[in-house]
């Protein structure tokens, strides 16, 4: 079938581009052009998605029968997409758990029963909420909306994961979250939910799922060992109490990326993925993930970057001196 990626040249909407055709069919993406070019054997149509013109003007006679978008961060973007695209006979929209209220911190029941975000902010949550609802209404019965938890993997620009490869391969004495050790956390591969998105998009299914990893698949202690089996390295723990990581300064989630503090860690990763684990979504083996994500790290990773002006993760050096100093 024509499968067009709303996005498709970085990180998950490359993997669905890769998986599309994979699955035979013919795949376009549409980007700014800005970001590269998608893989090899996909048409690249190019244009803003702010600009209600663009899309129309990029598929010209082109028709897709299947959308997964993975680009959608603007009330602009879901409008034009609603509008051009209404017909197709399945959308898979990638949101977020943010689309949530009462997410972070949780925690996150089945899928019906939790409202999402209805202000006019200009944020990121109330922005993925506003596009389901949008593009949603137009779609009807085929449209998907998989309100994605963490995604990790080969092409992740955002880096969390792999500032924890790169830190604990550089090896010595490694500041780690005393607390967060224990704490389960749950993520899914990229390549994972992209193939999985193709499939629910070529099925039709319509609704929303929680599309994340099962909640009590590993800890952040667990994934850290998993970073120094897969790097190698001489790394040493050097766990340090909450209290201590927060009086210095350390901001959760972007110094130390994938540990809360436990006040939010206790209810954010409790997230129900029933209905994900029923509709078929992959959870491969962790160790493959982080084995793969460093594989390509070594060889091809482009430099981190963050979407939406976020913070680049990562511990600052000065403050890493000072915690590992006084211990
Ligand atoms: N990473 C996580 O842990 C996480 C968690 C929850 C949800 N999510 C969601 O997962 C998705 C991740 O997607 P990704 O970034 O990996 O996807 P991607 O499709 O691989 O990359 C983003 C694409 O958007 C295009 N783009 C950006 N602005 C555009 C614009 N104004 N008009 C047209 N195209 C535009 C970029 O190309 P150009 O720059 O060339 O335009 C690029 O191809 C996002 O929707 C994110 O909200 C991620």
């Amino acid at each position: 079938m024509r499968l067009l990626v709303l996005g498709g040249t970085q990180f998950l909407g490359r993997h669905v581009a890769s998986a599309a055709l994979a699955r035979g069919h013919d795949v376009a993406t549409f980007t700014r052009g800005v970001s590269g070019p998608p893989p090899e054997g996909v048409r690249a149509l190019h244009g803003d998605r702010d600009d209600p013109e663009a899309l129309p003007r990029a598929l010209g006679e082109w028709a897709p029968e299947l959308v997964v978008d993975t680009s959608a961060r603007t009330r602009a973007a879901a409008r034009q997409a609603a509008a051009v695209l209404g017909g197709v006979h399945g959308y898979a929209f990638v949101s977020s758990l943010n689309a949530y209220r009462g997410w972070p911190p949780g925690p996150v029941g089945p899928e019906d029963g939790e409202p999402t975000w209805n202000t006019e902010d200009d944020d990121y949550g109330p922005n993925k909420a506003f596009a389901e609802r949008v593009i949603g209404a137009r779609v009807g019965r085929g449209f998907v909306t998989a309100r994605a938890g963490l995604v990790v993997g080969p092409y992740d620009y955002v880096h969390r994961l792999g500032w924890w490869l790169e830190r604990v391969h550089r090896g010595g004495r490694v500041v780690v979250p005393a607390e967060g050790l224990a704490q389960p956390i749950a993520l899914v591969d990229a390549r994972d939910l992209a193939g999985w998105l193709v499939e629910v998009a070529e099925a039709g299914t319509g609704g929303a799922v929680n599309a994340t990893g099962p909640a009590d698949m590993t800890t952040l202690g667990s994934l850290l060992d998993l970073c120094r089996e897969v790097t190698g390295g001489d790394a040493e723990w050097v766990p340090v109490p909450e209290a201590d990581l927060l009086a210095a300064g350390v901001e959760e989630w972007v110094h130390l990326p994938l540990w809360l503090r436990q006040e939010t860690a206790r209810t954010a990763w409790d997230v129900d993925t029933t209905r994900a684990r029923a509709l078929g979504l992959p959870s491969r083996p962790l160790a493959e993930t982080v084995h793969d994500t460093w594989a390509w790290q070594q060889q091809d990773r482009r430099p981190a970057c963050s979407p939406n002006g976020l913070p680049r993760p990562g511990l600052p050096a000065e403050l890493e001196a000072a915690l590992l100093g006084s211990r």
